[in-house]
């Protein structure tokens, strides 16, 4: 079995110097707002992505006026126990496991799988593409490394294809050949990548199948439908038709860079229709889903359930936790345990927090 076993923190968001230890299953993490919970998780959540799934810069970690954040965590893997250190400082991070700095973060990425359902993803249903593309490529890529290349390389062409387009030069014209050196390359690695989210979407669809129902009392099923901005058999027609727009607006206007999916409740785009709780809901069978498509890749997995029950009733509230198996570890954050049942709260840890662990 793999689980987290401790955790210490340095200087790491509102912590100074705290330690816990915390069970294979399901650990309960109670305290009032701004205690430090979501702080918490965030750090378990770095040790498995090496990056947040909140700060959008690093240094936003390191606990006001310090220069060094670290996270250790002591790992159950098999009868293996593996030791893992983050640390983050204006200079960058630096991940060290069994006292071995890896030589690039990349390299390291896999070592497990994690899953967070966090507030933010509300954004999933009611925020732009970008968001949802970001739900593609980060979970495609926890366990497809070869999708992460497509999507690197994919992204430099990119980049360099919208430069050439930038250089448009009155007497010279553009680069032509250069562009479509550039165009055949973006095309390739395109394929690659709608194929995968295609892929991806469709086995997300049959793990997502009945979750959202349940948790709703049978009133709700949820259905995924993948956007690409071109099919990955039409791209090529697509960049010869679009290349006049593109030399116009100096920027490439079609590929997966803009692709997008809808997420329909009852048939309906639930961004427009759904309320708020059915847009939690959905957002969170999503994530359920997800960490189910990811245990048939490995056994490796945390599942992270961030605020989880505010904004449900206490009846999708109690469904979510029998969602939840044993197999995993879980951790999951409330202001308060009341609305929890007996037996959940017989077989879970519960952890008490105040101010930054202190
Ligand atoms: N870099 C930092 N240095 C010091 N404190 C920080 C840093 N970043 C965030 N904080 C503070 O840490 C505290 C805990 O934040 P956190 O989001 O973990 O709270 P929480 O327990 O999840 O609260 P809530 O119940 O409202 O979600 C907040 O007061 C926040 O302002
Ligand atoms: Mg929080």
């Amino acid at each position: 079995m793999f689980y987290l076993n401790k955790i210490k923190l340095t200087n790491f968001r509102c912590y100074q110097s705290y330690s816990t230890n915390f069970i294979p299953h399901i650990n309960i993490i109670v305290g009032n707002n701004a205690v430090g919970k979501t702080s918490l998780v965030e750090a378990i959540y770095c040790l498995g992505l090496t990056k947040s799934h909140k700060a959008s810069n690093d240094v936003e970690m390191i606990k006001n006026n310090k220069e060094v954040a670290v996270i250790k965590g002591l790992f159950q893997n098999g009868e293996e126990q593996d030791e893992i250190v983050l640390s983050i400082s204006e200079k960058g991070k630096k991940i060290n496991k069994n006292n071995k700095t890896e030589p690039t973060l990349s390299r390291y990425l896999g070592y497990f799988s994690i899953i967070i359902f966090s507030p933010e993803d509300l954004g999933l249903v009611t925020g732009g593409p970008s968001e949802r593309r970001k739900f593609l490529d980060v979970n495609i890529g926890q366990t497809n490394k070869k999708y992460l290349k497509n999507l690197m390389n994919y992204r430099k062409l990119l980049k360099q294809r919208n430069e050439v387009l930038k250089l448009f030069n009155e007497k010279e014209g553009y680069d032509d050949c250069l562009l479509s050196i550039l165009t055949k390359a973006m095309i390739s690695e395109a394929k690659e990548i709608i194929s995968e989210r295609k892929n991806f979407i469709d086995s997300l669809n049959s793990y997502l199948f009945g979750k959202c129902d349940y948790i709703s009392g049978e009133k709700e099923e949820a259905k995924i439908v993948y956007k690409p901005n071109c099919d990955e058999k039409s791209l090529f027609e697509e960049s010869e038709l679009k290349e006049s727009l593109d030399k116009i607006t100096k920027t490439t206007n079609w590929g997966p860079h803009r692709d997008d999916f809808s997420i329909l409740i009852n048939g309906k785009e639930a961004s427009k229709y759904a309320s708020q709780g059915q847009q939690k809901t959905v957002a969170l069978s999503m994530k359920l889903g997800l960490a189910d498509l990811i245990k048939t890749k490995t056994e490796k997995i945390i599942v992270i359930l961030d605020d989880v029950f505010g904004e449900l009733d206490v009846e999708r509230q109690n469904r979510v936790l029998k969602l939840l198996t044993f197999d995993d570890q879980i951790f999951i954050t409330t202001t308060t345990t009341d609305h929890l049942s007996e037996k959940v709260l017989k077989d879970s840890q519960i952890l008490h927090i105040e101010n930054g662990g202190e």
